[in-house]
């Protein structure tokens, strides 16, 4: 990957020599700490344009997006947005760049910190969340007389449900890692901040033991479900599932396993 002004990346591998198969993982750290990694315009063009790079990358797993310092991200970069008028958010769209975050590999945000505003959105956006015991999440937006805008007003309604998003949208304050976990809207609180990214890596590498074709279309049905009704849902899950048997990696599974053997994943 090139060097980035805005973010840190890297790529890990298992160290496991009981799975030898297993992708890597691609890490991004978004890296603007003096501004609690405010998510300006550039840094979320740099954060887009590295997920598609290790989105295309076929040793890749999957990948993991944290944050440097004491905050995962503290929202849209409001130096940026103070002054802007309706006719040039209107004219440009704000934001609709964000609506272009569709990688096909599972993301895992792990959350440091802060995840305010935009950076809730953005955990929001990932496939798993997980976070540290001090992590804070809510939807500040209203205090600054504006509402969430990229996404919060409906992603959080479908991960905590109705009255939960009303009251961290309409009152602006922050719930912790633990109440997170509770509602719903993270899958774990992990022991410290220092093995946050052991914890989130140790997913990334069992996804990575996985047929790859079958994870990316698993992640495809899920997120079908946000969209469809029940029976169109359902009908997709079958047709991809029943596609997966056109794979040889299904082959492969299915016969590793009557064999007593580790698969050997060839993605097609
Ligand atoms: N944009 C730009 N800079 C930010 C920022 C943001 N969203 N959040 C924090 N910073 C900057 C601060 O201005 C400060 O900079 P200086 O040192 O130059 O003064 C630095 O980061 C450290 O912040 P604080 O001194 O405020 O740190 P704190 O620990 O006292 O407070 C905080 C932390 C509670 C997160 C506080 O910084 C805060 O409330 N930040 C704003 C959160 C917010 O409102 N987010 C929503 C933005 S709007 C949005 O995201 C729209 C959308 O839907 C996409």
């Amino acid at each position: 990957l090139k060097d980035y002004q805005h973010i840190l990346t890297s790529r890990f591998e298992s160290k496991d020599p009981e799975k030898p198969a297993s992708l890597g993982v691609g890490l991004i750290e978004l890296n603007q700490p003096k501004s609690l990694n405010s998510l300006s315009d550039a840094l979320f063009e740099d954060l887009i344009d590295a997920a598609r790079v290790f989105d295309k990358q076929e040793d890749i797993g999957s990948i993991v997006i944290t944050g440097k310092g004491k905050a995962f991200a503290a929202g849209a970069d409001i130096p940026e947005m103070s002054t802007k008028s309706f006719a040039e958010a209107y004219n440009s769209n704000m934001f609709s760049q964000w609506a272009e975050f569709k990688i096909s590999k599972p993301i895992i945000a792990a959350v440091n910190g802060f995840a305010l505003g935009g950076g809730c959105e953005l955990a929001m956006m990932c496939d798993i969340v997980i976070a540290s015991p001090n992590a804070k999440f809510g939807q500040p937006e209203v205090n600054l007389g504006i509402i969430p805008g990229a996404g919060g007003t409906q992603r959080l309604i479908r991960a905590v449900g109705k009255s939960k998003a009303m009251q961290m949208i309409l009152t602006g304050e922050m719930i912790t890692a633990e109440q997170a976990e509770r509602d719903g809207l993270i899958s774990k609180v992990v022991e410290s901040r220092e093995v946050l990214l052991e914890e989130a890596l140790k997913i990334g590498y069992a996804i990575g033991e996985k047929g790859p074709i079958a994870i990316r279309m698993a992640k495809e049905c899920v997120n079908a479900a946000e969209e469809m009704n029940l029976e169109q849902g359902l009908q997709f899950e079958r047709r991809n599932f029943h596609a997966l048997f056109a794979t040889s990696d299904q082959k492969e599974g299915m016969g590793a396993f009557l064999d007593k053997r580790t698969p050997v994943w060839k993605n097609e």
